[in-house]
């Protein structure tokens, strides 16, 4: 099927730069948005057309759109870096592209072909270039492609129209707090993802799926939830929007993807990081009791959450029902500064790229 070029209709009205610079001092997380968006559709027996670069704006559905009502939805992360000669390259488009496909496949929807995402990533940030914070601080620009259902109807089945779009955030810290380790409730009566379920997939429900418990660990004091395995109640997952690593000492292991673990962009680098630094690296199961057992006699060393949005964020106190502990003495762990610096480096173009992983526009 062929893919359509994307015509540029740039806005008339970007906002004014003493506006952007004012946003760009301190961004947040997904709290602004850039001057445009990219939209594609795609029709059954067309496929993708249509492709637009428009003034960022609200789009118009229909109430009986399909998406509405059976949520199919999937979304991905990534973002832009400004580089040291003030260029601005992407981190591993390619990933998230293969990513969204197999989300797609997941739930029902057509398959972008990987180029036409990059290439839809690539005319965004081309255009709102100026958009792309500084180099040298933590912030950068947060892409954040999705796909919606469009067609109208109300009959539960894969919908023939969709709607493709790409927009950008410039983006700080996840967590308010920046870097400072964030407290974790393990939820032992809410699981996020089953065999054989969405888990794998990058799609709002899953996310949905997690807000009860993620309201809980707030209600507990926590920052984030920790998800348990369906079956057993046992098996450490992931937390509700990034995935989780366990130090002990010089190897770090991060829970096997078991078909009910997003597998996390920034969890892949890490595993490629570590070993560059002559980390151990592998991939294991943890059970929460382990992980309680081992922090408490010391040979689990730190623990740290990692995703594009959160970057690598150090793990400090840990609860679940009837037991309390601290990693890394409550501070950032070594190992974990060490691995969050090196990726960063790589990102923002200050050391070398040797596994071919930043894409320049
Ligand atoms: C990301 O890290 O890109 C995500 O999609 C996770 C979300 C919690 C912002």
């Amino acid at each position: 099927m062929t893919t359509p070029t994307i015509e540029l209709k740039p806005s008339a009205s970007p906002l004014a730069d003493a506006e952007r610079a004012a946003i760009l001092t301190s961004p947040g997380f997904g709290r602004h948005f850039t001057d445009h968006m990219v939209t594609i559709k795609w029709t059954e027996g067309r496929g993708w057309h249509d492709g637009q670069l428009v003034p960022y704006a609200a789009i118009s559905l229909d109430p009986a759109s399909m998406v509405l009502h059976y949520a199919q939805e999937i979304f991905e992360g990534l973002k832009a870096y400004r580089q040291p000669d003030g260029s601005v390259a992407t981190f591993r488009p390619d990933k998230n592209a293969k990513r969204f496909q197999a989300s797609a496949r997941r739930l029902g929807m057509p398959e972008l072909p990987v180029e036409t995402f990059i290439e839809a990533c690539d005319a965004l940030v081309k255009q709102d270039a100026a958009w792309v914070p500084a180099h040298g601080g933590e912030e950068s620009l947060y892409l954040r492609p999705f796909m919606i259902a469009t067609e109208v109807g109300l009959g539960v089945k894969p919908a023939n129209d969709y709607l493709f779009l790409v927009i950008a955030s410039p983006a700080g810290a996840y967590f308010p707090g920046g870097v400072q380790p964030v407290s974790i409730w393990v939820s032992e009566d809410h699981v996020r993802a089953v065999p054989g379920g969405m888990g794998d997939a990058k799609t709002g429900g899953n996310y949905a799926a997690s807000l009860l418990a993620q309201a809980e660990a707030a209600a507990k004091g926590c920052a984030q939830v920790c998800y348990l395995d369906a079956v057993e109640r046992k098996w450490v997952e992931e937390l509700g929007g990034m995935n989780l690593y366990f130090v002990y000492g010089n190897k770090i292991i991060t829970p096997t993807l078991t078909g009910s673990i997003l597998e996390g962009v920034t969890r892949d680098s890490l595993l490629a990081v570590a070993r560059d630094l002559g980390y151990e690296a592998e991939e294991g199961r943890i059970s929460v009791d382990q992980w309680q057992r081992d922090s408490e006699n010391g040979t689990l060393t730190e623990v740290f959450a990692c995703g594009t949005a959160a970057v690598i964020t150090p793990v400090g106190t840990v609860k679940r029902t009837g037991a309390e502990w601290t990693q890394s003495g409550g501070e950032p762990g070594e190992v974990t500064l060490r691995l969050r610096q090196a990726l960063l480096d790589i990102q923002r173009g200050t050391a070398e790229d040797k596994h071919g992983w930043m894409h320049p526009l």
